[in-house]
């Protein structure tokens, strides 16, 4: 793991950002919840009252992280085994959650694949992996909730967990950054369809926040002794779980009941760092910035 850089602005000391209760009686999904910050969001969700059903491929790791989060002793874990990928678990999953914990309310998009490779490198089957779990599984979890809430006329809140490469793009993720780019397009095109049936769609687009899923995929040990990814952060640290956790939970609240179509970044202003001409100015030493302004001004006169 990489440490923050000595002058990283202060992290602030975290608890929870709305009330208690706020979730009480909510049923959400979160799809990759077992692991990373799908755990981290499912734990914020239990803090303030919600049943929360996790999903993912890995039974154990589905069954041994409910069991954490109940012992927690506030909200309720539940799980069920489902790729995303298939649609008939995708809609059984759903079954078992509207079953076990009440009509669900939201549900987080939020599992997903990728790996750090020159594209040429990739196979058709690599391309179809990552691009089947990203965008092919937001879209059948979509379609199925969203199909459902429109039959039973309830309402919902879909939050999808994109990136900032999904408007940008990036080199060396490329089935990952056409698949965050459809998913942010999925995002914003039910926002204005799907509104008119009282479900909102929104998004979220972090920065890099440690997780062992992530980090084992995109920054191996011996890439992270040539590259450091916090120089590229001008905050000059990762983000925290819990500043995360408490954005996704707004969003999913009726605090943000007007919020429609949106894309939240949380990075420490990092894709911008990498779009303005002179952002990398700030290598420049202060007391160099003397002598800069002397040339400068004097090229003027
Ligand atoms: C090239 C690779 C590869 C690699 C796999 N493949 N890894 N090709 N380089 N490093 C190829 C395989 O050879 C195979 O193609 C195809 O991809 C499928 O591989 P499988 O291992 O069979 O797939 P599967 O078991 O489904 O596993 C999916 C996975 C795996 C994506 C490869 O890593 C996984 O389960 N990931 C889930 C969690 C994850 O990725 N978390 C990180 C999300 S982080 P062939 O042709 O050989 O059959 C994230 C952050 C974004 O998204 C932004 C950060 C700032
Ligand atoms: P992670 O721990 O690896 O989470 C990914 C989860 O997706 C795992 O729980 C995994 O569980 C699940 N998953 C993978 N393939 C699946 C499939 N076919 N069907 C169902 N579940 C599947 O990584 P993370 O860092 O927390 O990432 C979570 C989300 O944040 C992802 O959308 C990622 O793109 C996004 N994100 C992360 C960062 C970061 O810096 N960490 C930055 C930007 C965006 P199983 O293996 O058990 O299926």
């Amino acid at each position: 793991m990489f440490e923050d850089k000595d002058n990283a602005m202060q992290k602030p000391d975290l608890g929870l950002m709305l009330r208690e209760d706020a979730f009480k009686g909510k049923v959400i999904v979160v799809t990759g919840g077992g692991t990373g910050l799908g755990r981290s969001m499912t734990e914020v969700f239990m803090k303030l009252g919600a049943s929360v059903m996790i999903t993912s491929r890995k039974e154990d790791v589905l069954q041994k992280t409910c069991e954490e989060l109940n012992a927690l002793g506030k909200g309720k874990a539940s799980y069920a085994v489902c790729d995303v990928r298939n649609n008939d678990q995708v809609e059984a999953a759903i079954e078992k959650a509207w079953t076990e914990l009440g009509p669900i309310d939201c549900w987080l998009n939020n599992a997903a694949g990728n790996f750090i490779s020159p594209t040429e490198r990739l196979s058709h089957r690599a391309f179809d992996t990552i691009v089947d779990i990203v965008l092919k599984g937001t879209y059948n979890c979509t379609l199925a909730m969203g199909k459902k809430w429109i039959a039973e006329k309830r309402q919902g809140t879909f939050l999808n967990i994109v990136t900032t490469y999904a408007w940008t793009g990036s080199g060396y993720v490329v089935p990952s950054a056409c698949a965050k780019a459809g998913v942010l397009a999925l995002t914003r095109s039910l926002a204005a369809e799907w509104a008119k049936y009282g479900i909102r769609s929104n998004a979220i687009a972090p920065g890099p926040f440690p997780t062992q899923g992530a980090w084992s995929r995109l920054f191996p040990d011996e890439l992270a002794k040539k590259i450091d990814p916090l120089e590229r952060i001008p905050m000059k640290r990762f983000g925290e779980h819990p500043e995360l956790a408490n954005l996704a939970a707004y969003l999913l609240s009726d605090y943000s009941a007007y919020v429609n179509g949106e894309v939240v970044t949380i990075d420490g202003g990092e894709w911008l760092q990498g779009g303005g001409e002179f952002n990398n100015l700030s290598h420049v030493p202060e007391p160099m910035w003397d002598q800069i302004e002397r040339m400068v001004r004097g090229k003027k006169s």
